[in-house]
């Protein structure tokens, strides 16, 4: 039997991220059967959105970089779809790898569904019900492209059965024919993978950023909706800073470049005021390493991130979500994460929640068992070996 041959398509930082779990499992068991080549869009290009990542997780170095950059989504993805086109048909992978929800994914999706090969989509099903979110729409477009679905939850699973997806189909898939499957989650793997190595490598950094363990939150923010709409990042910011001088708990928040540029751009002073406050540490956007050691031992999290308040989950700390909606419902019926927008209201009563000593949180196993890339693995080697 020859070996199969999957490209994986990745270009912003949570792919790297998840693409990672999957080279890591073709390295450690099935490298006699997979050849795995990588296409970096180049969506995620600074040293600390990419690069960082590669060398830090050892992922599989890109075979190909399109070097796309940050443009309007129409440029964006137009030039993504042609550099994948272009891949697509000198090296005739047996499948494509997608992950999540991002642009690299649609412009995946649509670049090999067209060109007739099939997609595999990591990280399928996922549903806000929000389609002003770019990522909802990338979402369904990449959904309704694949052959192969891997859903992470129950719910994503669900939301595939209500939009007509089939799990009686049977053999041979195809994109008219696809088969979806409830799999677990990739990302779930990497935390259990990476939590202690995290601890050992990382231990320093409380010392550095004046924090102590189990006493500060962590803060990401980088969704579009917050940081281009300047009265939202004002709202959340000046929230955030409210709570650390009243509650005397420092927030340490690696910021996308993204709310960087917003900040520095619009809210200049609002930044100063940020950076004048003994309790807010705003640094550049962190390694994996670094933010999975951060999460470990903050107190809460607050951020606007999908990844982000699942791994609140993993490591067993409540998270305040920064939207109205998420695609990650389990986690709000829960209890462990509540959903309260940019409003101050919303914010101020998530964290004072969360806040109170003694508070009784449950963190049960919603995302597989920790092995959801081999299981992916093995699925698609069975459909595709040659
Ligand atoms: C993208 C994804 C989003 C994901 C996020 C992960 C889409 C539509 N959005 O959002 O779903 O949650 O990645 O982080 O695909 N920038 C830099 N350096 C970089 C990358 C970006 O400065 O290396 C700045 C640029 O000003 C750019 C802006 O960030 O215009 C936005 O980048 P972009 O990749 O378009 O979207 P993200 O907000 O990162
Ligand atoms: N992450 C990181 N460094 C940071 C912020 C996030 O390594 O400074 C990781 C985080 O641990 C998670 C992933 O990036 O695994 C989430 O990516 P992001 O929040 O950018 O996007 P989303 O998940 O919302 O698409």
């Amino acid at each position: 039997m020859s070996k199969i041959k999957l490209l994986n398509i990745v270009g912003a930082r949570p792919q790297i991220i998840k693409s990672s779990a999957i080279s890591r499992a073709i390295r450690t068991g099935f490298s006699d059967q997979i050849t795995e080549l990588t296409l970096h869009t180049g969506q995620h290009y600074d040293k600390e959105m990419s690069d960082v990542f590669f060398d830090e997780l050892e992922i599989h170095k890109p075979d190909f970089n399109l070097g796309v950059g940050s443009a309007r989504h129409g440029r964006q993805t137009a030039a993504m779809i042609t550099g994948i086109e272009e891949v697509l048909l000198k090296e005739k992978p047996d499948g494509l790898l997608l992950y999540g929800d991002t642009n690299s994914t649609l412009a995946g999706a649509i670049a090999a569904s067209k060109q007739h090969f099939p997609v595999i989509h990591i990280e399928a099903g996922l549903r806000s019900f929000n389609k002003t979110m770019p990522e909802e729409l990338n979402r369904i477009i990449s959904d309704h492209s694949s052959t192969l679905l891997f859903a992470p939850t129950n719910a994503a699973f669900k939301n595939l059965m209500l939009e007509g997806f089939r799990p009686e189909n049977s053999p041979p898939y195809t994109i008219d024919n696809p088969k979806i499957y409830l799999s677990g989650d990739i990302m779930y793997d990497n935390s259990l993978f990476f939590a202690e190595l995290a601890e050992r490598k990382k231990s320093e950094l409380l010392d550095s950023l004046a924090l102590e363990r189990d006493k500060f939150i962590l803060a990401t923010i980088h969704r579009d909706m917050n940081t281009d709409d300047p009265n939202r990042l004002e709202a959340i910011l000046s929230t955030i800073r409210n709570l650390a001088e009243e509650y005397k708990i420092p927030f340490v928040m690696p910021f996308h470049p993204r709310t960087m540029n917003s900040l520095k751009s619009g809210l200049a002073s609002l930044l100063e005021n940020l950076r004048k406050s003994k309790y807010i540490r705003i640094i550049p956007p962190v390694s994996y390493l670094t933010m999975t050691f951060l999460e470990k031992n903050s107190f809460m999290i607050v951020t606007d991130s999908g990844g982000v308040q699942k791994e609140s989950h993993f490591f067993r700390k409540p998270c305040v979500v920064l939207r109205k909606e998420t695609e990650w419902i389990e986690l709000v019926a829960n209890g462990t994460v509540m959903l309260a927008d940019a409003n101050p209201d919303l914010i101020l009563h998530a964290f004072k929640g969360y806040f109170q000593p003694g508070t009784n949180l449950e963190y049960p196993g919603f995302y597989g068992d920790g092995r959801t890339s081999e299981f992916i693995l093995r699925e698609i080697l069975s459909l595709l070996e040659r």
